[in-house]
């Protein structure tokens, strides 16, 4: 995951779907057509040495000359093929992100600056590609004429054979009205043959892309008996710098752990490394005592619900998006679980309730409502492990109070982690670990922690003072 979403959204696309489609497109039909138009080619010529000999290979004179400027086109475009896609791809990535960023850009007036960019790339890649194809043309126009004209030197020196009686005018009639029927097929079955390299390039790109080390995972199923989950010696980098430092930890089953920590500390990374989005670098993970790498993924996904803590949704009907959780679930089932998720009132108000589409990645939602929808995920899929990454964003006091009782529901005699944004939603959790920079400070409970974690007193000092805060502007009283 971690290799293909650092590629950018646009040179995904470009790779596999017009790159695909390039291909398929090419292979089709410059596989049988090339063929085809080079089979015509020689069987002419090979009629033309039993008319013959002497004026057919006249008519092959042009070929040399052809060939080394198609050879000469070759060395110039290859050299330069693969700044050419990058040069795309890159427009590519710029092209998305500025649409996908629109929002931002606008709000923060960004639009000159977003655009230049923009500009800038696509300026770049014309640029390139321009005195790309500059180079090229001049032997491409080369072999373009040369090729064709296999009458070059059948007609004059032909002449001078019949004239010389080595030769018949018949024969020289024949031989010429056979060789204009030669060019055309061989040029078209050149200019098949030209994008080979392209799709070579880019086949190559997509194998490079297809052969990065999968994750470490094997098919067997899950062996526990019960569901604690141990981090053991656990580190992990995402590129070249390490964000998690030998992280060792003990969920015991049914219990509730939160994790807690600065923003960045690596609260969100640890929880991904435990649903094996990233494979660790050193130490293990453990879920009953069976390392998650020796578990096929269906088998470690069976055992967890994950919460993320950005929420995304499918452009399907909300039951549908619903379903997810459990592919089998009925449709009393579906709704059932958007009604522990406290869906309900929103649902209600939407004119087609959970029929209602939930628009590209769930934009049609607030993001409350967003997250209410995953939680409703997760209670229908019924995992034994809950990792549930709260969300910062969204938090009035009424959505609170309802993803409260979401979140009671999800969690209901689980093994659970829990991201916790707000602590006051864990202080009664069976342990609390404190992170810190990708180290593990502290584990304890809420009133251990408070007396000896100098970074759990700070980080509860600014929870206190955010709930303070929020209640003084509740009351309409001044910001503190
Ligand atoms: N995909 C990624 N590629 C590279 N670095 C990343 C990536 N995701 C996170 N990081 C880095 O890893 C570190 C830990 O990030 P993480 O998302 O786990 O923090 P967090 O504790 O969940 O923060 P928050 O409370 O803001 O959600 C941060 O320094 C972050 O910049
Ligand atoms: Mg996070």
């Amino acid at each position: 995951m971690g290799v293909i979403q650092e590629k950018g959204v646009g040179a995904v696309k470009k790779m596999f779907i017009d790159d695909i489609e390039s291909i398929e497109l090419l292979l089709a039909h410059a596989l049988p057509e090339g063929i085809a138009n080079l089979a015509i080619s020689v069987l002419v010529f090979v009629g033309m040495f039993f008319v013959d000999w002497k004026l057919a290979l006249l008519s092959l004179c042009s070929l040399p000359l052809g060939i080394l400027s198609m050879i000469s086109m070759y060395k110039i475009g290859m050299k330069e093929m693969s700044n050419y896609y990058t040069a795309a791809q890159k427009m590519n990535n710029t092209i998305v992100e500025y649409i996908n960023g629109m929002e931002v850009v606008k709000v923060f007036n960004r639009d000159g600056e977003s655009y230049r960019r923009f500009e800038t790339d696509v300026k770049s890649y014309r640029d390139f590609t321009l005195a790309w194809f500059k180079a090229c043309w001049p032997w491409m126009a080369l072999y373009n004429s040369i090729l064709p004209c296999v009458a070059m030197l059948v007609l004059p020196l032909g002449g001078y054979l019949v004239v010389q009686g080595w030769s018949t005018l018949t024969d020289l009639a024949l031989v010429l009205c056979m060789s204009f029927g030669v060019g055309a097929p061989l040029l078209r079955a050149v200019g098949f043959m030209s994008t080979m390299p392209q799709i070579n390039y880019k086949i190559d790109s997509l194998e490079q892309m297809l052969s990065a080390p999968p994750l470490q995972h094997s098919d067997q199923p899950f062996l526990g008996t019960e569901h604690t989950v141990n981090f053991e010696n656990v580190s992990f980098a995402y590129k070249d710098s390490e964000v998690i430092h030998n992280i060792s930890l003990t969920v015991p089953e049914g219990s509730l752990t939160g994790l807690v920590g600065e923003s960045g500390s690596g609260k969100s990374t640890l929880a991904k490394l435990l649903v094996h989005f990233y494979d660790v670098a050193g130490g293990a993970i453990k879920i009953g005592g069976q390392d998650i790498r020796n578990m096929s993924v269906e088998a470690l996904n069976n055992e967890i619900s994950y919460v993320a803590q950005e929420q995304f949704l499918f452009n399907i009907s909300l039951l549908e998006n619903i379903r997810l959780g459990k592919l089998e679930a009925t449709d009393e089932e579906v709704m059932a679980a958007a009604e522990k998720a406290q869906c309900g009132t929103f649902l209600a108000r939407l004119e087609n309730g959970i029929h209602t589409m939930a628009g590209d990645g769930g934009k049609q939602l607030s993001g409350g409502e967003r997250q209410r929808i995953s939680l409703a995920r997760a209670i229908l899929k019924n995992a034994p492990i809950v990792v549930l990454d709260e969300a910062t964003a969204f938090m009035d006091p009424e959505n609170e109070e309802k993803m409260n009782a979401a979140i009671a529901e999800v969690i209901r005699g689980k093994t659970v982690i829990v991201i916790a944004h707000r602590l006051h939603s864990i202080v009664n959790a069976d342990q609390i670990c404190v992170l810190d920079d990708g180290n593990l400070a502290a584990v304890g409970t809420h009133v251990e922690l408070l007396e000896r974690c100098p970074e759990y007193q700070k980080l509860w000092q600014a929870a206190e003072g955010s709930a303070q805060w929020r209640v003084s502007t509740a009351k309409g009283g001044k910001h503190t």
